[in-house]
């Protein structure tokens, strides 16, 4: 089993979050000595991810709001300068809000896109050529099953996801042959307050109650199993991996079945 390189410099978004923080304690677990960049709009949070962390881990928090990108390349920058270069990204932040296309106000629209789509992608533009230069790096960018198939109410963030999903499978092909790991995570439900919010925003409905419901940390050791092996796709929990090969036929039954939004 091919083992990932010991990780010097990692960020990651959404640190402050379930999944985010889950990944942080996984990851500094997986590779003693990591300095990890916690990123997110949510202080407490962000102190909490921090304070979990093995010993063996350092870390420094950064409050960026990834609603607006173009602030991102100068922060970037001063990242790097103050802590060295960055061989790990986790894009991992993101925003829900489930309302059909005719009630969605575009300013929230326009939000849901930047944290989730235009952000995640400014952020592998950064990351990507200096890791291509070392021959060195890895880079999750956490997507959604929402991005695969058709679920009511999820116009814009189903859209974010599958841009993201696809812009991170084609960076895995074209950066795999410079040692630069990419990997792309469709998680299903998983126990968050984003998954609670998006929950409270639908009708209550037979399939909605039937889905089951992930763990972050058991999804965040999926992830980190994935960096070990050189694999490039996760899928969680694993009814969703059936959805994402029978596509055709999962979409069929979110067309007709997914919950309703309340708006
Ligand atoms: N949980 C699920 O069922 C599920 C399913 C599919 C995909 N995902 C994806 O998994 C990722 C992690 O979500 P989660 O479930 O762990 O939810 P979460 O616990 O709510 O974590 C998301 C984090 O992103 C932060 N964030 C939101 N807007 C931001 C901004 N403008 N700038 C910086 N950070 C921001 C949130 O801060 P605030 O709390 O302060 O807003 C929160 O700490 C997301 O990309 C999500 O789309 C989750």
């Amino acid at each position: 089993m091919p083992s990932s390189p010991r990780l010097g410099h990692v960020v990651i978004t959404g640190a402050a979050g379930a999944i985010g923080g889950a990944l942080a304690r996984a990851l500094a677990a997986r590779h003693p000595g990591v300095d990890l960049a916690l990123v997110d709009v949510d202080d407490a949070g962000l102190a909490r991810t921090a304070a979990a962390l093995p010993a063996t881990a350092s870390a420094s928090v950064h409050r960026w709001d990834l609603a607006a990108p173009d602030a991102l390349p100068a922060r970037w920058q001063a990242l790097v300068a103050e802590r060295g270069p960055v061989d790990g990204l986790v894009n991992c932040a993101g925003v829900m809000d489930v309302r059909t296309v005719a009630a969605m106000p575009w300013a929230v629209g326009r939000r849901v896109l930047d944290v989730d789509l235009t952000s995640p992608l400014c952020l592998m533009t950064l990351a990507a050529p200096a890791m291509v230069a070392a021959g060195h790096g890895v880079i999750v960018n956490v997507s959604s099953m929402a991005g695969r198939v058709p679920l009511r109410g999820c116009a814009y963030y189903g859209g974010a996801k599958a841009g993201l999903a696809m812009a991170s499978e084609i960076a895995a092909v074209e950066l795999a042959g410079h040692g630069v790991h990419v990997v792309t995570v469709y998680p299903g439900p998983v126990a968050s307050a984003l998954e609670r919010g998006a929950r409270a925003q639908l009708r209550p409905s037979l399939l909605e109650r039937l889905m089951p419901m992930g763990d972050p940390a058991r999804m965040a050791g999926l992830v980190v199993r994935a960096l070990d092996r050189g694999e490039t796709r996760v899928v969680y929990p694993p009814l969703y991996a059936l959805a994402d090969r029978a596509v055709g036929l999962a979409s069929w039954v979110t067309r007709r079945y997914s919950p309703a939004p309340a708006a």
